[in-house]
C-alpha cells in the first residue's frame, strides 16, 4: 500500500482525482505537458532534502558532492541542447528567470521594453501587476492589426523614443516564428541588450524547428515545463559572445565582472536562496531526453497537429490570429461566433476539453472575459495523439461553441472525450 494513502489520505486522494483528471480530460494549454516517468521520478527523490546554496564547487554547504554532480550535468546537457557557452539552471520558474536577468543587467527604474500583455506578451515582460512594470520602467510594443506579427515599425519607434535598457522578444501567446535577427538589428540601433524569452518554443528550439535566439540574443531565458517537457522550472543561457557583452563594474574591486558572473549572482543570492536539487535533476533527464532523436519526431508531430488545428478551425469558418501558426498554438479570435473566450472556456471544461480564454490583440473585451482562446498541441501530442485525432478534435471544439447553452449537447461531447482519452492514457502502465 503507498505510504502517502496511509499517512496522509486527504492529499493521496487530491493526487489521485488530478492524475484521472489529467487522463480525462484532453489537456489543450499551450504551455502544458506531460513529463516522461523518468522526470517524475526524479522530481520526487531524495535530492529534495538537500540544501545547496551557492554552485557546484562553490556551495555554502557540505555533503553537496552528488548534487554538484547532477547540477554540472544539467549545466552540461542544457548548454549542448541550446548551443550556448552558459547555463544558469537554477532559477525555480520562467519569471524568476526573467527577474534574475533583470537583476543582473538593469537598475531599478530602467526602461525595458516588451510585447504587450494584450497583445501576446507575458506579465513578466513589464506589466503593471508584475515585479516588471513596478519596478522598471516599461513600455510595450504591439502586433499590426491586418497581420498580427510584430509591428516593427511601432517597436523601433518607441525604442528610438525611450531607449530601453533591454528589448525582450518572445511571448506567451504569439503563433508566429520569434524573428530574433530583426529584434536585433532593432537593438542595436539603440544599444540595447537583446533578451530572447523562449519559455513557449524552447522545445521547438531545441529540435531545432524554430530559429535558435543564438547569436541574435545577447541573453535568453526560458521554462522547462512547456513544449521542452520538462518539470516546472526555469532557467537563463547566454550563446558564444557573452564575454563580450558588458558586465557592470564591482564598486569595490573595480573589476568588470562578466555576465555569467552576474547572473550567477543575480539567480542566487539576489532572488533566490537553496536550489531545487530534485528539479535540477529533473531538468537534466528531460535535456537528455531532449537530446535524443526521438525528441525531434516528438516535435515534428507537435506542429504537424498545431497546423491540422489551424486548417481545420478556419475550414470551419474560425478566425486565427496571423490567420494561422508556425509553432505549437492557434490563438482563435471568436468574435464572429457571438462568444466569449471565457463562455467558450468554461463550456469546453464542462465537455472534458481544457483550453485557456485569451485576449486577442485589439480586444474589445477585458482580461477576465476575453474574445478568444490559446489551443495548443504539445500535451496532446505527448500522449499520441495525432492529425487523425485532432481532426475529432475541432469538430467537438466547434460543436461545444456552437451549442455552449446545449447541455445535452455538451454531455455528447464529453462521452467522445472520454473515449478518446481512453485510448491515449497519459502514461502507460508499469511492467
Ligand atoms: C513567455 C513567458 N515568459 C515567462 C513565463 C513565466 O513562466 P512561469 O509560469 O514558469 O513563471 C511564461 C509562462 O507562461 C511565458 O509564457
Amino acid at each position: 500500500m503507498s505510504v502517502l494513502k496511509k499517512q496522509d489520505k486527504e492529499i493521496f486522494d487530491i493526487i489521485e482525482s488530478e492524475f484521472n483528471r489529467q487522463n480525462d480530460y484532453l489537456e489543450l494549454i499551450a504551455s502544458e505537458n506531460f513529463t516522461s516517468k523518468a522526470v517524475l521520478e526524479t522530481a520526487g527523490s531524495v535530492l529534495t532534502n538537500k540544501y545547496a546554496e551557492g554552485y557546484p564547487g562553490k556551495r555554502y554547504y557540505g555533503g553537496c558532492i552528488h548534487v554538484d554532480e547532477a547540477e554540472n550535468l544539467a549545466i552540461e546537457r542544457a548548454k549542448k541542447l541550446f548551443k550556448a557557452k552558459y547555463a544558469n539552471v537554477q532559477p525555480h520558474s520562467g519569471s524568476s528567470a526573467n527577474m534574475g536577468v533583470y537583476m543582473a543587467y538593469l537598475e531599478p527604474g530602467d526602461c525595458i521594453m516588451g510585447l504587450d500583455l494584450s497583445h501576446g506578451g507575458h506579465l513578466t515582460h513589464g506589466s503593471k501587476v508584475s515585479f516588471s512594470g513596478q519596478i522598471y520602467t516599461a513600455i510595450t510594443f504591439e502586433v499590426k492589426k491586418d497581420s498580427g506579427l510584430v509591428d516593427f515599425d511601432d517597436l523601433l519607434q518607441k525604442a528610438k523614443e525611450f531607449k530601453p535598457k533591454i528589448i525582450i522578444c518572445g511571448a506567451s501567446a504569439y503563433p508566429r516564428t520569434v524573428e530574433f535577427e530583426k529584434f536585433r538589428e532593432v537593438a542595436d540601433k539603440v544599444g540595447a541588450v537583446l533578451h530572447g524569452d523562449i519559455c513557449h518554443n524552447s522545445g521547438i528550439i531545441a529540435a531545432e524547428m524554430h530559429p535558435s535566439p543564438f547569436p541574435y540574443c545577447h541573453v535568453v531565458s526560458t521554462s522547462t515545463h512547456k513544449s521542452l517537457r520538462g518539470p516546472r522550472g526555469g532557467m537563463i543561457l547566454l550563446g558564444e559572445d557573452y564575454e563580450n557583452t558588458l558586465g557592470k563594474v564591482a564598486p569595490k574591486s573595480g573589476r568588470v565582472k562578466m555576465m555569467s558572473e552576474l547572473i550567477d549572482s543575480a539567480v542566487m543570492p539576489g532572488i533566490q536562496g537553496g536550489p531545487l536539487m530534485h528539479i535540477i535533476a529533473a531538468k537534466a533527464v528531460a535535456f537528455k531526453e531532449a537530446l535524443e532523436p526521438s525528441f525531434k519526431s516528438y516535435i515534428k508531430n507537435v506542429l504537424d497537429n498545431a497546423q491540422c488545428f489551424a486548417d481545420e478551425f478556419k475550414n470551419k469558418g474560425y478566425n486565427l490570429v496571423s490567420d494561422g501558426t508556425d509553432t505549437h498554438l492557434v490563438l482563435i479570435d471568436l468574435q464572429n461566433k457571438n462568444i466569449s473566450g471565457k463562455a467558450a472556456e468554461i463550456a469546453l471544461d464542462e465537455a472534458g476539453i481544457t483550453v485557456n480564454k485569451n485576449m486577442v490583440p485589439f480586444d474589445p473585451k477585458s482580461p477576465f472575459i476575453t474574445s478568444g482562446i490559446r489551443i495548443g498541441s504539445p500535451a496532446m501530442t505527448t500522449r499520441g495523439m495525432g492529425v487523425d485525432e485532432v481532426k475529432v478534435v475541432v469538430d467537438l471544439i466547434d460543436q461545444v461553441i456552437m451549442n455552449h447553452d446545449n447541455k445535452d449537447k455538451i454531455n455528447t461531447v464529453r462521452s467522445s472525450v472520454n473515449e478518446l482519452c481512453s485510448i491515449f492514457p497519459i502514461y502507460e502502465k508499469d511492467s
